[in-house]
């Protein structure tokens, strides 16, 4: 993989103009921190599992300690982890360009540790404990193998969004208006296989944003977006606001 890369210029005028750039966040822009993907084939322990086959409310039911297991080991390997420099870079674009809001797919909390403020979370945050039953936002002893409610003594479980449940409302209804609002539309590190999410590029180009992804791999929706980075998402988005920088000075 190249240690830099060039972004088209049209591109990096298209976001200087931005009147509001929306951003896409997926698994792949914490890749650099160490942090699995969802469909990178899984290492060691949890390799003869699937998340799909763990994050879901039926896999909970049917054996929680597993499912905790599986999400206490994500919690200690995420609270090693330290944002990346596309992070960085995200966060510092936040203050270049009138209005930026990202949605993340992530739920590992990277984006706010690196800086970002406006962050819409779609999936929750690993670090969030609901009561199953209420779904209430709880505290709970985390180190107990399953964690129970303080409240009415039932399950807890991990504060994010399983396979088959709804996205919350607030951070739905945050990430439609700001795809149909947005003028530059820039989705990174996600394999947009997953909706509602991955339909949010075709609602921003609907509105007449331009679209672009930054991608390690080729996507299916490549050809389908106004650029197609790809490129790893900490070496892309640096050279994003270095051109960004660039295109400034040379104003
Ligand atoms: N830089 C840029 N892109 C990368 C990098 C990197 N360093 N490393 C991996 N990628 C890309 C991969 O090519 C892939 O397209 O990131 C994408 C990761 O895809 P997934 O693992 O499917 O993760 P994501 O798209 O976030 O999954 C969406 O699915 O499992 C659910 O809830 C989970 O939020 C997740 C959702």
């Amino acid at each position: 993989m190249s240690a830099n890369v060039a972004i088209p210029s049209d591109m990096v005028e298209a976001i200087r103009d931005a009147r509001h750039l929306c951003v896409l966040t997926g698994a792949g822009i914490s890749a650099e921190s160490g942090v699995p993907t969802f469909r990178d084939a899984h290492t060691g322990l949890w390799s003869q599992y699937r998340p799909q086959d763990l994050a879901t409310a039926d896999a909970f039911l049917r054996d929680p300690e597993l499912v905790w297991r599986w999400y206490h080991w994500r919690q200690n390997l995420i609270a090693k982890a330290e944002p990346n420099p596309a992070h960085l870079a995200l966060a510092r674009l936040e203050a270049m360009v009138p209005r930026l809001t990202l949605i993340t797919q992530n739920v590992d909390g990277l984006h706010q540790r690196a800086g970002s403020t406006e962050v819409t979370e779609f999936h929750g945050n690993i670090f969030v404990n609901r009561c199953f039953i209420e779904g209430l936002e709880i505290e709970c002893d985390k180190d107990t193998a399953v964690p129970t409610c303080p409240a009415c003594g039932g399950l807890a479980r991990p504060g994010v969004v399983w396979f088959g449940e709804t996205i919350p409302e607030v951070a739905l209804d945050t990430a439609l208006t700001a795809a149909r609002d947005c003028d530059f539309f820039l989705s990174i590190g996600t394999s947009s296989l997953v909706y509602p999410a991955a339909g949010l590029a075709d609602l921003a180009r609907e509105a007449g944003a331009v679209v672009a992804e930054i991608n390690s791999q080729t996507t299916d929706l490549a050809c389908s977006y106004n650029f197609a980075i790809q490129a790893q998402a900490g070496v892309a988005l640096p050279a994003l606001v270095n051109s960004l920088l660039g295109h400034r000075a040379a104003l």
